[in-house]
Parts: structure tokens; C-alpha cells; sequence
């Protein structure tokens, strides 16, 4: 059966098109672009923005090991509504993702159950213990895109540079979650005017400065293809500028969230606003969002960190740290274009072909014999969330109740609509 996406503005920025245009699909890939293309099923993107699938590479899917805050399945189906057509799950699961066989059970777990491309990311060490290096190789050989400890830094530099010197064998980039844990100590939120005014320990933004510095020496040590992971400082941005200009391998991903809020928020004691690393200073959201115009930092990722109630519903130091993002990413990120801040293009690279170079995806465009991953953006629609409504199994956001404007109302995985949403009818008979 064949596809058309039908007059829709067709935004691609890997192969600079910005246009209003037809594509059809057929076995899995995109066939012919053009105008005045027919076929047997029609969606009709008039006002809508065609763009490559979105990619979320910073996601916990909880499976093996915490299914009752997510599983492979419940992540995908959270994944495709907020329009992403691939995401790649973090190792910090239960057995850790740190053999080959783990990292089968993901493979073949998403083979089965989920609705878009799942990537599993490795761990680097044994257990995300920081003590002995994983299985890399094997987890390679079974689909593992990159390695990370994320969830917990690796505080052994010794031990990063040999995961590096291995990740660089294998074709892999290493994530890293810069944290320096006697820095950070007991903190819960930012260390700044804020945590001393609610009487909250705080964690300094040089917890997160010195490991990044670190990675990027070991980086240029060994050669090894570096990504930072959720950067939430402006030291942090400026050592990644600076290491870039240097020729280093570095990338760098930031979340919705560090973009959107600061560490003020936290006078409401909202336990859904305690994330690692924690929210920062205006002073440091501005310098986040500078980082991602200017290309210093390459993607934007959710870090989508489903809990359950209890472990929120507790005193602020006591909750976990986490707070899910798959199905509010995008409409966040669309009040850059709203403010005019990104153009529709910058953020869509930054969505799509940005985390695709990191993970090294290949053919993440829009490009007649390109494999059909697309997602459809209503770029002034009224999205009132409703965390009741997500498809994540869990609802630890604090953006329920907010009201933003434009989402996904389309993903379509290698050829497939996964995600309609249903208050825009796109579907017909063509
Ligand atoms: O807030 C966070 N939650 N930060 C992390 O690095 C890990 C994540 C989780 O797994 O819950």
C-alpha cells in the first residue's frame, strides 16, 4: 500500500529544503517528493510541518527491571505521541544493560512491542559500578549505539579512558554524565541564592564543570568520540564551545526542561522539579539556549525519567531524582520558534539529524530512497497537557496544567503511521 503526505511544508534541514510539497511512500521509504502526487492512502498536511522523525536519545525505559514506571512498550507508545520516531534507552535498568545479553532482551523486547526504533546505549561499566569496564564488545555486536554510565558519572578517570580507548575501537561515542559525586554530595537542587532561601542542600555548578573539563581531556587523549549529556551550566557550555574550536570530538545534548525553567521554580517545593543535574540559573538557561543556537550544543533530549507517585510523593529531599519528558518535549522546545528565537529548521535539526550524527543513524533525511521515518507538526496547535493522558506509564512532569502551543499529531516509523492524533484528521482516501 502506498503513502502520500500531502501538501504539507516539507522541512528538511540536512538537505536544505524548506517547501511545500508531496511525499509518497511506499515499502517502507520515501518513493517520489514532489506536487500532485497520488496514492492509495492519503494524510493531508496542509498547515502542518513534515519533517524527518524525530530522535529522542536520552530516555529511560525502566525494562528489564522497573516495569511499573515503564516498560519498552509504554516508553514507545509515549515516544510516537510526542512524535519521535527513535529513542535511545539509557543502561541504567535492572540487570543493568552491560552484557550482550541485556542488551538482546532490549533488541528483541522492541522488536516485539514497541512502535518506533529503540536504540539501547550500554553501559560502561560493570553494573554502572565505575569499577570494571562492561562487556563492551559483545554489547556492540548485539546493536548497542554508544556507552554510558548515565545515571551516575564515572568517577574513575582511569576507568573512562580505557572505556573511551574501547568505545573508540568499536565505533561507539561514550555519553557522559559529568557529576562529580563528593561535589554534589547531598545536594538536591542547584547550589545559589535559591537553595539557601528554602534551606535545601545544593549542588554546585562545578560539580558538573570539572567532569566535563575531565572528559574532554580524556577525550582528546584517546581520541574517543565524546557526548556530553544533559548540560545544565553556562561553565559547561563554554568549556564544550571551546573544546569544539579546539578540533575535540565533543557533542552535547540539553533538555527541554533546563531550557524552560530555572531553579526558582523550586520555591513550590514540586518534587517533579528535582532532576540530576538540577535546574540552574536564568543566568545559565540563557547560556544553554546560546549554546543551541550557535550550535555548541548539537541535540535536544528529554531524559525522560519515569517514577512512580510514591517515590515523588515524599519530602523533597527524599524524592527521586527524574522527571518524564517524550510527550511535552516538543511543544516546550516550539516556544523557541513561538519567541522566535530557533527557526523551524534549527530546531528540527536539532531534533532529528543533530542526535542522529551522535548516534551515527544513518539516512535520518528526507530523501527519495531514505526509510520513511516522518513526523507531522501542527505548529499552532493548543496542547493543554494532561499528564492523565499520557501514554507513559508514569505522570512525574511538572508541566501538567500548562498550556502550550503546537505538537506532533503524526509519527510515521519506517513507512508505518504509528501516532495519529486524533483532534486533527489527517487521514483519507487517496
Ligand atoms: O533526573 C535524573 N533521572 N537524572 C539522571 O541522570 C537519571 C534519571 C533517572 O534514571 O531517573
Amino acid at each position: 500500500m502506498s503513502l502520500v503526505i500531502k501538501g504539507g511544508r516539507v522541512i528538511d534541514p540536512v538537505n536544505r529544503v524548506d517547501k511545500v510539497m508531496d511525499l509518497r511512500i511506499e515499502k517502507g521509504r520515501i518513493t517520489r517528493i514532489g506536487r500532485g502526487l497520488s496514492a492509495d492512502k492519503v494524510l493531508y498536511a496542509s498547515g502542518l510541518w513534515v519533517v524527518p522523525g524525530l530522535i529522542d536519545i536520552h530516555v529511560h525505559l525502566r525494562e528489564p527491571g522497573f516495569e511499573y514506571k515503564e516498560t519498552i512498550e509504554t516508553g514507545s507508545h509515549a515516544a510516537a505521541a510526542g512524535g519521535f520516531a527513535a529513542i535511545a534507552c539509557m543502561p541504567n535498568t535492572n540487570p543493568v544493560n552491560d552484557t550482550g545479553s541485556v542488551t538482546d532482551f532490549i533488541v528483541t523486547q522492541a522488536r516485539k512491542s514497541a512502535l518506533v526504533h529503540v536504540f539501547p546505549v550500554g553501559a560502561l561499566s560493570r553494573g554502572q559500578k565505575g569499577e570494571t569496564l562492561a562487556e563492551i564488545g559483545d554489547m556492540a555486536e548485539r546493536g548497542a549505539v554508544a556507552l554510558s554510565d548515565d545515571g551516575k558519572p564515572v568517577m574513575n578517570a582511569e576507568l573512562m579512558r580505557r572505556g573511551m580507548e574501547y568505545a573508540r575501537t568499536f565505533g561507539l561515542p561514550v555519553i557522559s554524565h559529568c557529576e562529580d559525586m563528593n561535589l554534589a554530595a547531598e545536594g538536591v537542587m542547584h547550589e545559589g541564592e535559591v537553595s539557601t532561601r528554602l534551606g535545601l542542600p545544593g549542588i554546585p555548578s562545578a560539580s558538573e564543570e570539572v567532569m566535563v573539563e575531565r572528559d574532554i581531556l580524556l577525550s582528546e587523549l584517546t581520541g574517543a568520540a565524546l557526548h556530553i549529556a544533559h548540560v545544565s551550566c553556562k561553565g559547561s557550555v563554554d568549556r564544550i564551545r571551546e573544546a569544539k574550536k579546539r578540533g575535540i570530538s565533543v557533542t552535547a545534548e540539553v533538555t527541554p526542561h533546563h531550557l524552560t525553567l530555572t531553579h526558582e521554580s523550586l520555591a513550590s517545593y514540586d518534587t517533579n522539579l528535582k532532576v540530576n543535574p538540577p535546574l540552574r540559573s536564568e543566568a545559565d538557561r540563557q547560556a544553554l539556549i546560546e549554546g543551541l543556537l550557535d550550535g555548541t550544543i548539537d541535540a535536544v533530549a528529554s531524559d525522560h525519567a519515569p517514577h512512580n507517585i510514591a517515590e515523588k510523593e515524599t519530602e523533597f529531599e527524599n524524592a527521586v531524582f527524574g522527571m518524564i519528558g517524550l510527550e511535552t518535549s516538543l511543544s516546550l522546545m516550539l516556544r523557541l520558534v513561538h519567541e522566535g528565537i530557533l527557526t523551524p529548521s534549527q530546531l528540527i535539526e536539532r531534533m532529528s539529524s543533530g542526535p542522529a550524527g551522535i548516534l551515527r543513524i544513518r539516512d535520518w533525511d528526507l530523501r527519495e530512497g531514505a526509510p520513511a521515518n516522518v513526523t507531522l507538526i501542527h505548529p499552532g496547535m493548543v496542547f493543554n497537557v494532561d499528564a492523565d493522558r499520557f501514554r507513559s506509564r508514569s505522570r512525574n512532569t511538572p508541566f501538567n496544567g500548562w498550556e502550550l502551543k503546537g505538537k506532533a499529531v503524526c509519527t510515521v516509523v519506517s513507512g508505518k503511521v504509528v501516532f495519529e492524533d486524533k483532534h486533527w484528521k489527517t487521514s483519507g482516501k487517496g
